[in-house]
């Protein structure tokens, strides 16, 4: 099998072909229920990350709340932050290997769609993040399609020659909470009979 490419190339290609945006419209029900779990209760000021952005569509949504007093999109595929920066104002992305970056100010809620997974231990990802990224108080959402019980979704590494990283909803739950989180719970966002269903996951930063 040919060496794997990384997950930031694979996506700067996507971008540089322009299927950024098909994919942001596939993902779109199913974040509108992410958002939707962490904002709708949300009566004060608030700030945002959303890891792996990719074309930034996301953030552009949640600056449309006029609660929303900070929010950035962080990721490493060049060619999507630099399409980011064409549909958004420059200074609400950055393009950082999210294992590294450290925001400048921690944050009340950390999204991500479709991205956990592309790290051999999501666990470090999930540890930075709640030690880095969020405030105390601090809510962790995120919707992952490759997982154990989408049995459709398994042959993507292969089609992709890309790493994934397979686990079932327990195992997800659990590494949220061995990063600390605490009230971990899940559900499936936007099934349907031929979907399983986007495998969501929060987990909560006490303060
Ligand atoms: C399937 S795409 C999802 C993009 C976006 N969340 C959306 O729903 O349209 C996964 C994204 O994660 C980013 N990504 C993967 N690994 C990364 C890493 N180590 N650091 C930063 N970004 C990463 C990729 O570049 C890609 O844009």
């Amino acid at each position: 099998m040919a060496d794997q490419i990384k997950a930031t190339d694979l996506f700067s290609n996507w971008a540089k072909e322009g299927k950024d945006q098909r994919m942001a419209n596939t993902h779109a029900p199913s974040v509108k229920e992410m958002l939707d779990h962490v904002l709708t209760a949300i009566s004060s000021p608030f700030s945002f990350i959303d890891a792996g952005c990719g074309n930034g569509w996301v953030i552009r949504k949640v600056l449309e709340n006029d609660l929303c007093k900070y929010a950035v999109g962080v990721d490493g595929a060049s060619t999507m932050i630099e399409q980011a920066k064409l549909n958004g104002p420059k200074e609400n992305y950055v393009c950082e290997d999210l294992l590294s970056w450290i925001p400048d100010q921690k944050v009340d809620i950390v999204h991500s769609m479709e991205v956990l997974y592309y790290f051999k231990e999501p666990l470090k990802l999930l540890n930075h993040i709640f030690k880095n990224w969020l405030k105390p108080n601090g809510k962790l959402v995120s919707g992952v399609d490759f997982y154990f019980e989408n049995e459709k979704s398994h042959s993507w590494p292969t089609d992709l020659n890309v790493h994934m990283t397979l686990l079932s909803k327990e195992e997800w739950l659990s590494i949220f909470q061995s990063a600390g989180f605490l009230d971990c719970h899940s559900w499936y966002a936007n099934g349907s009979s031929d979907f399983h269903g986007t495998l969501c996951l929060f987990g909560h930063k006490h303060s």
